[in-house]
């Protein structure tokens, strides 16, 4: 039987550096001797989850089909890395409880920094009502209460991030280095 895999789950707003820490995990995590999958919100949305919005039903199908994925990946030994905002309490519990190998990572990058780095220019459309729903406008982001790590993409570089996840993984996860 395969080992149990991580899900490594980047959760935070729009352009606080989720993808780009997810995306930067994955070499270290093979060299480590992982299987990796990398799911990307963006892209996930482009495929499984095409056709759906942003209303809360919506978000919350989108969440349910990725953890889906993540479970089918994960029980056979596989770690799984998400980046998807998950704005809400009820979604990260949903997949806390599903997934053995669930592991919280908070992006935290204060809205103002989020929406001056506005990436994809979607802040500016959000407030110009452009977009109604846009996770920290018009609808909300539930900061994680008890996340496994944090990290500030604010304040420290994406390689000193990817080495503190890093080194949660070989010291909190109890499995060790593949042969
Ligand atoms: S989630 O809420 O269901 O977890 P997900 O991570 O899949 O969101 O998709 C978020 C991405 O969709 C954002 O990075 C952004 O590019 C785009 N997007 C388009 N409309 C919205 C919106 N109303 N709120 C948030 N993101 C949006």
């Amino acid at each position: 039987m395969s080992e149990q895999g991580e899900v490594l789950w980047f959760t935070g707003l729009s352009g606080s550096g989720k993808s780009t820490t997810a995306h930067a995990l994955v070499e270290p995590l093979r060299a480590f001797g992982r299987k990796v999958e990398l799911l990307d919100g963006d892209e996930l949305r482009k495929t499984i989850s095409r056709g759906l919005g942003f209303s809360r039903e919506d978000r919350i199908a989108n969440i349910q089909r990725i953890v889906f994925i993540c479970k089918l990946l994960s029980r056979n030994g596989v770690t799984v890395i998400v980046s998807a905002i998950t704005p809400y309490a009820e979604m990260r519990e949903h997949a806390r409880a599903e997934l053995p190998g669930y592991v919280e990572i908070f992006v935290d990058c204060p809205l103002e920094e989020c929406e001056r780095r506005d990436v994809k220019g979607l802040y500016a459309k959000a407030r110009k009502a452009e977009i109604p729903q846009f996770t920290g406008i018009g609808d909300p982001y539930e900061t994680p209460e008890q996340p496994d790590i944090v990290i500030r993409t604010h304040v420290d570089e994406v390689e000193s991030n990817v080495a503190l996840i890093m080194d949660y993984m070989t010291t909190k996860t109890g499995r060790s280095e593949a042969v």
